[in-house]
């Protein structure tokens, strides 16, 4: 690859925001955004309030409940790089959709709700983000009001999440009493409301090499500074070292304080963050080899499919992640799937604040393709001949569960059509009961089955009925250790559309009945 190619790809930081809802993921973003001059006002990326609706209103459902569906794609420049930043979903309904993003980054900034600690969402999400071994950094939000302590965070993150951590700065005080942070990193204090308590309009103070202020300073007079010292000493000496070969591996987590909301702490975060955050460096492929970023020739895989953005053409968008190489509109490429030729014509690239036709984009970005029903989720395309296929993307096991069928019987082709072709685009898991052949879905969050009932009727022009029958544990067996007697009230026998067999287990209690009953029978599941 020319080296000024390489530069390009070099530039590129590719990551998403994890978040529980309502930790401060969108303000966040949007301070981001406003940074890179990307959005001229805060609240154009929710909209909540003004009703402007700006990367998201794709879907009626999304209109109608002010959430988003799908995660966006946003990118914008900053001191040089381009930054691509892939929303995910925090709401709690959120769907294998969100899961599949993380599949497309290079790291994850993980924001936390400094009153609430580690959420259940969050919990979730970061998961994904350690199976993959992508860098994560923290983000504890919310400092301008009464949080918990900072050491009580710290203590949350090793033992919940069980990641080392390392505090790239430390909060003097926090709510009504905040007065600043002890950037730890740069070595420096950055003041909270410069204009007031006497402190003379400055922002940053320097501080001298035993890392302290010299010399006189309104903040010594309070003994938050004190605290603040000795908790910093406390963490040099028992804390975790800084290492940035960890932050890499995903083993130590950089942990920034400070409050999106009043837009303190954000700017030193995201400096930071861009310095030690990976360029797009390689992926695997089905055989474990790495394809690094800087091939000469075009490579990417699909990892989300979005239909109905436009209900008139109802059209799909495929939304590749570009792992090598450089993409050019009009170009020819391969699927590796079907081996089948497919020109590059209609592209699209996703800005802050619209969609543009996308001309050219290089590793680590995230294009759209529109799509006429060639591709699947997990799909590779590549340029050239030798042939490129990325390792699958995982599935995640589904927690709920419904029957469903189709209303009007006489509808039968186009509801089986519809199922089938949204079960291969991976929006939903499909089941069918041992005997009786019932069709059953599985998702990972409500909204799935929303977006699948509202797709059925809109592209297949397909009623259907759904029938809960509420969470489930679904764990796989072996086919050769199946015998149809083990099913009962309990759990209820179903083959995934491999024909695989696996069983739905009411609750905890019922999956470790069955397994005291049969100690022989392993049970697995997903991710
Ligand atoms: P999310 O995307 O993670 O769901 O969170 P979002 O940014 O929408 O923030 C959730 C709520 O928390 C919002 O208030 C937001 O203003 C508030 N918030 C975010 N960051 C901070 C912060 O640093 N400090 C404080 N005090 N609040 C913060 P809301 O009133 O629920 O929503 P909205 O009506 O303002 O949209």
């Amino acid at each position: 690859m020319e080296q000024k190619l390489k530069d390009e790809v070099e530039a590129r930081k590719t990551f998403a925001i994890i978040s529980h809802p309502d930790a401060g993921k969108t303000t966040i973003t949007e301070q981001l955004l406003l940074f890179g001059g990307a959005i001229r006002q805060a609240g154009t990326v929710k909209g909540k309030k003004t009703g402007k609706f700006a990367t998201s209103d794709w879907m009626e459902i999304e209109k109608q409940r002010g959430i988003s569906v799908t995660s966006s794609v946003m990118q914008f420049e900053y001191q040089g790089k381009k930054i691509n930043i892939l929303d995910t979903p925090g709401h709690e309904d959120f769907s294998e959709d969100t899961y599949r993003t993380l599949m497309a980054v290079d790291s994850a900034v993980m924001v936390i709700d400094s009153g609430k600690g580690i959420e259940p969402q969050t919990k979730k999400l970061f998961q994904v983000c350690r199976m993959r071994g992508i860098p994560i950094f923290t983000f504890i939000n919310k400092l301008d009001r009464d949080g918990k302590e900072p050491l009580e965070l710290l203590e949350e993150l090793e033992e919940v999440l069980k990641i080392d951590s390392y505090p790239m700065n430390w909060p003097i005080g926090m709510g009504r009493g905040l007065l600043g942070l002890y950037d730890n990193y740069n070595k420096r204090i950055e003041i909270h409301h410069p204009d007031i308590n006497g402190i003379n309009g400055e922002k940053i103070v320097e501080l001298n090499a035993e890392g302290k202020i010299e010399g006189d300073h309104p903040i010594k007079k309070s003994s938050l500074y004190d605290q603040a010292l000795d908790d910093i000493e406390l963490l040099n000496e028992a804390g975790n070292d800084f290492s940035e070969e960890k932050i890499i591996n995903g083993q130590l987590t950089p942990v920034f304080f400070g409050s999106a909301l009043t837009n303190f702490g954000v700017q030193t975060f995201l400096d930071t963050f861009l310095n030690f955050a990976p360029s797009p460096s390689s992926h695997k492929d089905i055989s474990g080899n790495k394809v690094p970023a800087t091939n000469d020739e075009f490579s990417g895989f699909i990892f989300k499919i979005q239909a109905n953005m436009n209900p008139a053409h109802r059209d799909r968008i495929a939304f590749i992640r570009i792992c090598s190489g450089e993409f050019e509109r009009g170009m020819d490429v391969t699927l590796a799937r079907t081996k089948k030729k497919i020109k590059l014509s209609n592209s699209t690239q996703f800005m802050a604040e619209s969609r543009e036709m996308v001309q050219r984009a290089v590793a680590g970005d995230i294009i759209g393709l529109y799509d006429t029903g060639n591709f699947q989720i997990g799909d590779t395309i590549f340029e050239g001949k030798k042939c490129v296929e990325f390792e699958k993307l995982p599935q995640f096991t589904p927690e709920i569960f419904m029957k469903v069928s189709a209303k009007n019987v006489m509808k039968q082709k186009s509801f089986h059509k519809g199922v089938q072709q949204l079960v291969q685009e991976g929006a939903i898991q499909l089941y069918k009961t041992f005997h009786t052949e019932d069709y059953i879905l599985g998702a990972v969050g409500q909204l799935q089955f929303e977006v699948f009932q509202y797709r059925m009727l809109h592209e297949y022009k397909s009623e259907v009925i759904m029938t809960p029958i509420g969470n489930k544990i679904a764990r796989w067996i072996k086919p050769e250790q199946l015998d149809t007697s083990m099913s009962s009230s309990r759990n209820l026998l179903v083959r995934d559309r491999f024909d695989q067999p696996l069983f739905l287990f009411e609750n905890q209690f019922a999956m470790h009945w069955f397994a005291d009953k049969y100690p022989n029978v392993e049970l697995t599941s997903l991710l």
